[in-house]
């Protein structure tokens, strides 16, 4: 059997095709965004249980590229490709992590963490761009004339990117908001080969001058306004689906910034309840941050209107985007799966992740907007208790697997005064919310937080957890309820809080154990 696929305007009074081989981002007739089209007939003459069978045999086997997660799925992705143009890197196939312990904590019975951030460059964006490599690379082997692929990103899109492409050999170019992504994710298409413009702009500028440069159709646009991106990124759905024996959750949280990642979620559900894989379909809610928060202002307008906004500064940096490019699709998903669209604040956002944290998980910001919201709808009885839940969780922390090692000889060198090793500060960090040095001048106590950590390597842990120890410390300074005039070193080994509280016991017993 052959099956095909082909790009469609999603505008229903349009329909306009396109093949998957021509260089085109929006329909040509009336500008509409383009979604990838398949050949539903002729993949639904195989029958729901040989399809269940035959992505149940491949899942994670040796048999390359069908091991893949994405790829396993292959025929629902890019039939027409070559296996010897794909490009991947054993994409999909991670943990769904059974959040029993933190479920309890915050009252929901059945709760699964989807931790696509166990991959390649580190998240989710793994599973579009290995589609949308692999058909560039198909169509250069066709003789399209592509001399590079092109982004703009606010981090993990650049750093999946570059690393297909360099896997590829093929030339990327990505674009990056200066001082807004962190130094770990720029570092990554550094070392992967591509061209590094990092630019004075936010992302939505990045976002404005990759549409303009790609014009030219040597330079081939990657960013998920392609809808190959979407493609692979729709086997998230998928493949938790079939992580539960194809049983349909509830409920599906998932953080939101461009939108794609929502679209892509609702198109692979939508796409087997069409073959009749499964036969109803779960809630979508997407979290937004509350500094980057259009799709939630819109939907509090019912998606009557929508206005794009300057994003603020967020922890979240991935998802700091203020003018979604698939806002229309992921308005079309939400209607479609009885969607509830939510946001988090800074505080809220950290506090959710450092909770999920000591419940085993490792949480990026992104997963910290999503648990925040979780606990939100929770509380409102918007999400009942007993629905089984499934967080995505986007991206893993750059640089978990390198934590900062504190010397005898660093402390040691250190002792000019107190010091406060905070240890929960693994790679340290560019943040600008911590500001250490204040504490530092205010109070003579010398926090070793990220910034003045001389192995400092820059990451997102630390934003999080040294923004919790050093808010709280100032706080404690501030009220006066600990008198830091000791001249020991007092190791903080967990900066971890969770609405203020424990992190103020750990750190207070830590002060008084050393005063004693
Ligand atoms: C870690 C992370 N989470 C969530 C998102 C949001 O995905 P989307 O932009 O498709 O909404 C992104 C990318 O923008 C991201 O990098
Ligand atoms: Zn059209």
């Amino acid at each position: 059997m052959s099956y095909r696929a082909w790009f469609q305007c999603i505008n229903p009074q349009c329909g306009a095709t396109y093949p998957l081989n021509s260089i085109v981002y929006q329909c040509q007739q009336c500008q509409s965004l383009l979604e990838v089209q398949h050949d539903t007939a002729a993949l639904a003459a195989r029958g729901a249980a040989a399809w269940m069978k035959l992505f149940e045999d491949r899942y994670k086997s040796n048999e390359w590229p069908y091991g893949s997660g994405v790829w396993g799925k292959k025929e629902w992705i890019l039939p027409q490709i070559s296996d010897h143009n794909v490009v991947s890197l054993y994409e999909g196939g991670t943990n769904l992590f059974w959040a029993e312990r933190f479920g309890k904590v915050i009252g929901v019975q059945d709760l699964w963490i989807k931790l696509c951030g166990n991959t390649h460059s580190g998240s989710f964006k793994d599973l579009g761009m290995t589609v949308l490599v692999s058909q560039v690379k198909q169509m250069i082997s066709e003789g399209a004339p592509i001399k590079a692929v092109v982004c703009a990103s606010t981090g993990d899109t650049s750093a999946a990117l570059a690393t297909y492409c360099a896997a590829a050999g093929i030339q990327s170019v990505v674009l990056l908001p200066r001082g807004k992504i962190s130094i770990a994710q720029l570092v990554q298409p550094i070392s992967n080969d591509a061209l590094v413009l990092y630019l004075d702009t936010d992302f939505d500028g990045c976002m404005r001058l990759v549409q303009e440069i790609t014009k030219d159709p040597t330079l081939y646009l990657a960013n998920s306004m392609n809808s190959l991106r979407v493609e692979g990124q729709k086997t998230v759905g998928i493949e938790i689906v079939q992580q539960f024996d194809w049983e349909v959750p509830d409920v599906i949280i998932i953080p939101g910034g461009n939108l794609g990642n929502v679209s892509a979620l609702g198109k692979g559900l939508l796409m087997m309840k069409d073959l009749g894989l499964i036969a109803k379909l779960p809630r979508i809610v997407v979290a937004q941050a509350e500094r980057a928060n259009p799709l939630y202002r819109s939907y509090l307008r019912n998606f009557e209107s929508f206005e794009p906004m300057q994003a603020q500064k967020t922890l979240a940096s991935a998802i700091q985007i203020g003018n979604p490019v698939s806002f229309e699709k992921a308005v079309r998903t939400l209607k479609q799966f009885n969607g509830i669209v939510e946001q988090a604040t800074e505080e809220e956002l950290a506090d959710a992740a450092a909770l999920g944290d000591r419940t085993g998980m490792f949480n990026c910001p992104h997963t910290g907007v999503a648990l925040a919201v979780l606990i939100k709808l929770l509380k409102a009885g918007k999400i009942s208790k007993s629905e089984r839940v499934v967080v995505i969780s986007t991206a893993q922390i750059p640089n978990r697997k390198a934590p900062v090692l504190v010397t005898a000889d660093m402390v040691a060198s250190m002792r000019t005064g107190s010091v406060i090793v905070d240890l929960a500060a693994p790679g340290g960090g560019n943040c600008e919310l911590t500001r250490p040095d204040e504490e530092v001048n205010a109070n003579g106590v010398l926090i070793l937080g990220p910034m003045n950590l001389p192995a400092a390597i820059p990451g997102q842990a630390s934003q999080l957890y040294s923004h919790n120890a050093t808010r709280f410390l100032s706080q404690l300074l501030k009220d006066g309820a600990v008198h830091l005039d000791f001249d020991d070193v007092v190791i903080s080994q967990t900066c971890i809080t969770h609405e203020g509280k424990p992190i103020g016991e750990q750190i207070e017993a830590l002060l008084q154990g050393a005063k004693a």
